[in-house]
């Protein structure tokens, strides 16, 4: 009985997860037919023969393309039109009239066959991942790095903005860049080849994880590490050649089984959900700020959609909201159950619920007893004047800094998608001791300097740990029935004594 039970939970979130996707038009329809003339389908044979010769890897990567059996051509990407931003005079066509390409082929020309897949991109983050690069984390690369490592490095995966020369050429400076953002001559963001490498345009490629792993790496968002230790990227590796990765329809639990990758749980179908390029449709918290928060999305008429966190007031449906009208909302609860609804294909409910359970409890972990009083604490400092306004020139800016967006980020990210490693030793390991041992040192030391005694930080301190349990240790050392429960673990392993 007990189990049927289950199996009823189970189904029922399938449904409702139905509901929810339909509701959003996730059904995946086939794209337009392109309808082209005969001078065109000339055009796109010339582009070809020469190009064989002048770049014959090109060729051969479309030639085994679903594009090419589709006779998707040269000349349907890269048609430009005279005098328009970015088209430059190429070759001549049979009549000897010049023809216009652009080198550039935006989401906007995709747009011409694949309405739904770019409609999703363009409202995601993934789209607006070259606008923070006008933000004030952009200080650290522009300011205390150099703009060169910001075009070799920043733009390469959160995109930047492509300039034209006047011939109608990219800037050597701003292109090649495949960067999740990028902000195109046309007016539209992102890189569809960031995902898509041209010219094979596949989704079988897109599906593996070293394809998100390009940018979604490294001390400050390891999740391709994380994956890899992962029983999850365990199994990807050890099955690789049983995940289907070309079939056309490939839903988890169904076409295959072995292991989920980054595409399956944050964009791939199931057996209710269609594909998404909406990247943060299916997530819940945000794990990137110094605190994190649950996260509302709202949907807007105009095409654009962003995110409310939990406490704000929600806009309700019809709405006049940032110059135009709401037309659907997902609670970060439906978003957690879409989520969970890619689990089901190969899971029971209690693992999955479990696992949500543990990953809650680190953020607030995180949160309550680091984050958030740390937070307080720096604000302090800057109003009473301990420290300036501007970011990064203190010290304790750097070490607080790295609290959050290093080893804070990494313990959200190991403990959403089951890394051990990075949500404790990666993590709130290293959040401890950089708390403990750097940035509360660090902190006397400002306040020493400007009232020659510590008062001021013995005070902080008092207000925003005291209360709080888990830093009673650091107030009244570690507690007796503490120490002697790992002495008495200890030695009835080791025998009498052997702990010093
Ligand atoms: C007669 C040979 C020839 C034909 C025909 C031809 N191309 Fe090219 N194309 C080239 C060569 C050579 C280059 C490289 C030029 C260079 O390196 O400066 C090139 C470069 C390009 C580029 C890159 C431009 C840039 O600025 O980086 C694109 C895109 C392109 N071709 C597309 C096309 C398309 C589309 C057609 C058909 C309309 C076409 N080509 C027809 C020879 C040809
Ligand atoms: C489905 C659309 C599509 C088709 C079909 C297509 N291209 Fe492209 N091509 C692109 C995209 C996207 C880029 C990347 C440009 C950018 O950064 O925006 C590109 C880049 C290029 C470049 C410059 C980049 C490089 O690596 O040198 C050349 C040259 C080029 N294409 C030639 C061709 C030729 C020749 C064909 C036909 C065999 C072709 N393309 C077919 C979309 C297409
Ligand atoms: C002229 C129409 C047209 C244009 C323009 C076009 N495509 Fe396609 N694309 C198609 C068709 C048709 C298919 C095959 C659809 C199917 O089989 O359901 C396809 C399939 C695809 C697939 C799935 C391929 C696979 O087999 O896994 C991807 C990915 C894709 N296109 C990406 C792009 C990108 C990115 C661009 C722009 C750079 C683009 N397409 C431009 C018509 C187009
Ligand atoms: C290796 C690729 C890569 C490089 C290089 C990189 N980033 Fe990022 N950045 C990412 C990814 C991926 C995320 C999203 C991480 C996540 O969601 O956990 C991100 C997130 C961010 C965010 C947070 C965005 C938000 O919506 O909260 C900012 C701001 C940012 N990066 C700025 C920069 C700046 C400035 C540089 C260079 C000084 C830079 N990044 C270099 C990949 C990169
Ligand atoms: C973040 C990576 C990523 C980016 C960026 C991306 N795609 Fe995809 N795309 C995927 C993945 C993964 C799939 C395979 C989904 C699945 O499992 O069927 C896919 C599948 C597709 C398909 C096949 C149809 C379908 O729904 O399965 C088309 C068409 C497509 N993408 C077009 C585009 C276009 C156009 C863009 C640019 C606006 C784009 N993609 C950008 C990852 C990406
Ligand atoms: C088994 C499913 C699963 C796999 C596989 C998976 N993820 Fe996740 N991912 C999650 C879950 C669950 C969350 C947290 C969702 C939430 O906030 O409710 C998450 C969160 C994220 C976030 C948001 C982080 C932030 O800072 O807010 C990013 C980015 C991400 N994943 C990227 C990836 C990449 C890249 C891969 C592959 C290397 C990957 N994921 C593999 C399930 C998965
Ligand atoms: C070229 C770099 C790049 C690639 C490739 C890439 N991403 Fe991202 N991704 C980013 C950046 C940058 C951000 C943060 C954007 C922002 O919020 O400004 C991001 C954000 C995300 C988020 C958070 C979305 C949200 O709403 O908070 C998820 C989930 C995600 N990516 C998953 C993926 C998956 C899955 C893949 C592979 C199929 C992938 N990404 C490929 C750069 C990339
Ligand atoms: C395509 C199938 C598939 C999908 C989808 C999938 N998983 Fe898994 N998962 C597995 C397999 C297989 C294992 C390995 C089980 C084992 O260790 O014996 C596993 C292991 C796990 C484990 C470790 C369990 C243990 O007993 O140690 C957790 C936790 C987990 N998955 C959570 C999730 C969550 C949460 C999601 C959705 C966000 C998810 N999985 C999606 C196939 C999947």
């Amino acid at each position: 009985m007990k189990s049927l039970g289950k199996l009823a939970k189970g189904l029922a979130l399938a449904l409702a997860v139905f509901a929810l996707s339909t509701a959003n038009a996730a059904t995946s329809a086939a794209p337009a037919k392109a309808v082209k003339s005969k001078a065109d389908i000339e055009i796109g044979q010339i582009c070809m023969d020469c190009h064989k010769k002048e770049s014959p890897g090109i060729v051969a990567e479309w030639k085994k393309s679903t594009h090419a059996k589709e006779k998707v051509d040269c000349y349907d990407c890269h048609k430009g039109k005279e005098g328009d931003k970015g088209v430059i005079s190429h070759e001549k066509d049979k009549a000897g009239k010049p023809t216009f390409v652009t080198t550039i082929v935006s989401p906007k020309t995709c747009a011409r066959c694949h309405e739904k897949e770019v409609a999703q991109q363009q409202r995601s983050h993934h789209a607006k991942g070259g606008e923070i690069l006008a933000s004030l984390d952009n200080i650290m690369g522009e300011v205390i790095g150099g703009p060169a490592a910001v075009n070799a490095g920043c733009r390469q995966c959160h995109g930047g903005k492509v300039e034209m020369d006047a011939s109608g050429e990219a800037t050597y400076d701003t292109w090649p860049n495949t960067g999740i953002g990028r902000i195109n001559p046309d007016g539209s963001r992102g890189s569809c080849s960031a995902c898509h490498a041209r010219h094979a345009f596949s989704s079988a490629q897109a599906r593996t994880p070293n394809t998100c792993g390009k940018c979604h790496l490294g001390p400050d968002h390891p999740q391709m590490e994380i994956y890899e230790e992962s029983k999850h990227g365990i199994l990807f590796r050890a099955n690789e050649k049983d995940m289907k990765l070309d079939a056309k329809k490939w839903i988890a639990g169904v076409t295959y089984s072995a292991a989920p990758t980054c595409a399956t749980c944050h964009m791939s179908a199931t057996r209710t959900q269609g594909v998404t390029h909406d990247v943060g449709e299916r997530i819940s918290w945000t794990l990137r700020p110094a605190i994190s928060t649950k996260l509302n999305m709202v949907r807007l008429a105009n095409g654009d959609e962003f995110d409310q966190p939990e406490g704000k007031p929600l806009p309700k449906i019809g709405d006049e909201v940032k110059g135009s009208k709401v037309t659907a909302i997902l609670t970060w609860e439906d978003r957690r159950k879409l989520m969970k609804n890619v689990c089901f294909g190969c899971h029971s409910a209690n693992v999955i619920n479990g696992h949500y359970k543990q990953f809650d409890d680190v953020v607030n972990l995180y949160n309550d007893k680091f984050a958030k009083p740390i937070a307080a604490m720096m604000k302090e400092l800057v109003d009473k004047g301990y420290i300036t306004a501007a970011p990064f020139d203190e010290k304790i800016e750097w070490t607080w800094w790295e609290i959050w967006h290093h080893e804070g980020r990494r313990a959200r990210h190991g403990a959403s998608m089951s890394g051990p490693d990075y949500t404790w030793w990666n993590g709130i390991y290293v959040v401890a001791q950089n708390t403990y041992f750097k940035w509360i040192p660090e902190m006397r030391e400002v306040v020493k300097k400007k009232d020659g005694n510590e008062k001021f930080a013995d005070e902080l301190l008092v207000k925003y740990f005291k209360p709080i349990a888990g830093h009673d240790w650091y107030f009244n050392g570690i507690s007796k029935d503490a120490v002697d429960k790992v002495r008495k673990g200890f030695e009835e392993r080791y025998g009498k004594g052997t702990l010093k």
